[in-house]
């Protein structure tokens, strides 16, 4: 067999294939560690600790040490930690002593109002929502939902009966919304002047809203959901939770926001919900702020990844709902009675449309 056809041989195709087999295993380790607080004991020590050391604040026993020290050995090789040898001359298991990079400091859970990734890491990588992905091809082949398939509900009917499921679901996006929404209201402050109110459409727990009401007090939040997300909504001062369906009626505010949304639900569905934001702003001064991740770039490249991985997801959790190109929303929103807009770039990954009645 010659070289150029045996695949086994370079890199090329099987490499490609290996990268992509073995993708999950990056996950899985990220995931262990969120669950285990792996960099909050880290940080609670305040220098680089061995895995003895981490064994230590386990409350296990014994814990496994060569699991966990195999789980940071990838994890170091991914820049999630960082190493120092304390004695190079010798081998000694334990002489490895682990720190934080930058992206183990955004796992940190902190016990103020600071930021942290852990809840979207559980979330993305919780077994029942996974479960969906493995029936992608009986949804091909026998044209239903593999979010049905894999539950027999509808995601939102699922998750209004799983207590559990529903709470790691909605801590994960409300992580996403205070990240974005930290940036919208510092990077954004014009969006917000003159705004006397704001309602969140569909807006989980309200992490959004608080974020906005924070930055401008004078600003009155209104955060609408289903009743099961806004059961288990925590408080927050200067945000009214209210529970409703977006598809019936949307309570009045200046600005509406729709973050996360619209890429759940197919353009029929997109439009009435939208339609529904026009009538609950102001008839010639209202606006609506639509978060969502848009590819509206040529050649942005690590976007389009990420773009592509998250419209499967869509499909494969709603069936109807798609990531969607700048002129796709443009085309919804002139529609459903919004034909001005401005796009709004952002440090982070999802895009930001601004969008006006008038
Ligand atoms: C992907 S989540 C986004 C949550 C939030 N906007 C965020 O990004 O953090 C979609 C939200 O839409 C809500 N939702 C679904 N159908 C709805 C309806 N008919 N009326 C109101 N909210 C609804 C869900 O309960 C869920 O909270």
């Amino acid at each position: 067999m010659s070289q150029e056809h045996n695949p086994v041989v370079g890199e090329g195709p099987l490499e490609t294939l290996v990268r992509i087999t073995f993708a999950f295993v990056d996950s899985m380790a990220l995931k262990c560690i969120v669950d285990l607080g792996i960099a909050d004991i880290i940080h609670a020590h305040g220098h680089p600790i061995s895995v003895s050391e981490i064994c230590a604040h386990l409350k296990s026993h014994p814990p496994n040490f060569r699991c966990l020290k195999r789980v940071m050995q990838i994890l170091v090789h991914r820049d999630i930690f960082t190493t120092v040898n304390v004695n190079p001359t010798e081998f000694n298991e334990d002489d490895t002593l682990y720190w934080l990079t930058p992206a183990s400091r955004l796992l940190l859970r902190h016990d103020d109002d600071d930021i942290s990734y852990a809840p979207m890491i559980l979330m993305q990588n919780h077994p029942q929502l996974l479960a969906a992905m493995h029936h992608l091809s009986s949804a091909i082949k026998e044209g239903g939902i593999a979010f049905e398939m894999a539950h027999g509900h509808h995601i939102w009917e699922f998750l209004s009966r799983d207590q559990e499921v529903n709470r790691v679901f909605h801590d994960g996006l409300a992580c996403t919304a205070k990240i974005g929404f930290r940036a919208i209201t510092s990077l954004y402050k014009d969006v917000f002047a003159d705004v006397k109110s704001v309602v969140d459409v569909g807006g989980g727990t309200g992490a959004a809203v608080n974020e906005v009401v924070k930055a401008f007090p004078n600003i009155k939040g209104i955060n609408f959901d289903l009743p099961h997300v806004i059961a288990i909504a925590p408080k927050y001062d200067g945000v009214a939770h209210v529970e409703g369906n977006m598809f019936e009626a949307i309570p009045d505010a200046d600005v509406a926001i729709l973050k996360s949304i619209l890429h759940d639900w197919n353009d029929e569905d997109c439009v009435k919900i939208l339609k529904n934001c026009q009538k609950a702003v102001p008839e010639k001064t209202g606006k609506l702020i639509l978060f969502e991740l848009i590819l509206h770039k040529e050649g942005e490249e690590s976007m389009e990844g990420i773009l592509l991985a998250s419209d499967l997801i869509m499909i494969a959790h709603t069936g109807g709902g798609k990531e969607r190109t700048e002129p796709e929303y443009k085309s919804l929103l002139q529609t459903a009675g919004f034909p001005r807009y401005r796009l709004l770039s952002n440090p982070g990954i999802p895009s930001i449309i601004e969008a006006f009645v008038e």
